[in-house]
């Protein structure tokens, strides 16, 4: 099942997601239509809350790139925290599925060690590096109500500021079915 796309304007993206219990309904149907989800709107990542839904699971596929080092990584993160982010800042041009149609690059740093459970509730900890890393920290904001536009400086707010309300009010429509704020 494919759900729509919460966008740019949507209380439920600046909302801290809450975690999963072990009484969340199906996990394991809802982490296969978040996948399809993903894949139908040609993400690499998404978070609960882009599909309405306030709660700490993120998914993430990034293996699409055979050529990137390290190898990317298809994956559910259930309840993840984020036990220490480290190495150089790197700037890369990011996108978001709740923020069609806009791009910027942002800086974050090259690594992050996430503790997290699987989609058998199972716990990890590893450590992640460069795109997998910088996808981990995107989908992570979005259960903080953390969105890529935020880290933009004031000038560039500025300018994409009547984008961002034309997103907002329905106004600009993806390839992908979106549930506009308020509707
Ligand atoms: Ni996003």
């Amino acid at each position: 099942m494919i759900y729509p796309v919460t966008v740019f304007g949507d209380p439920v993206l600046r909302k801290k997601a809450v975690p999963i219990t072990e009484d969340f309904k199906d996990l394991k149907g809802f982490i296969e239509n978040m996948f399809e989800t993903m894949y139908t709107s040609d993400g690499v990542g998404l978070a609960a809350p882009q599909v309405g839904q306030s709660v700490r699971i993120f998914v993430l596929d990034t293996t699409t790139d055979e050529e990137d080092e390290p190898a990317g990584i298809k994956r559910a993160f259930i309840n993840p925290e984020i036990v220490e982010k480290y190495g150089d800042e790197w700037s890369m041009n990011e996108g978001c599925l709740s923020v069609p149609e806009i791009r910027e690059d942002v800086l974050r740093p090259e690594s992050v060690v996430l503790k997290y459970h699987d989609e058998n509730l199972v716990e990890h900890e590893e450590t992640f590096n460069g795109f997998t890393a910088r996808v981990i920290q995107h989908e992570y904001d979005h259960l903080e109500g953390i969105m890529f536009v935020d880290y933009l400086n004031p000038l560039k707010k500025r300018i994409l500021k009547s984008k961002l309300l034309a997103i907002s009010k329905g106004k600009v429509i993806p390839k992908y079915r979106i549930k506009i704020p308020g509707k």
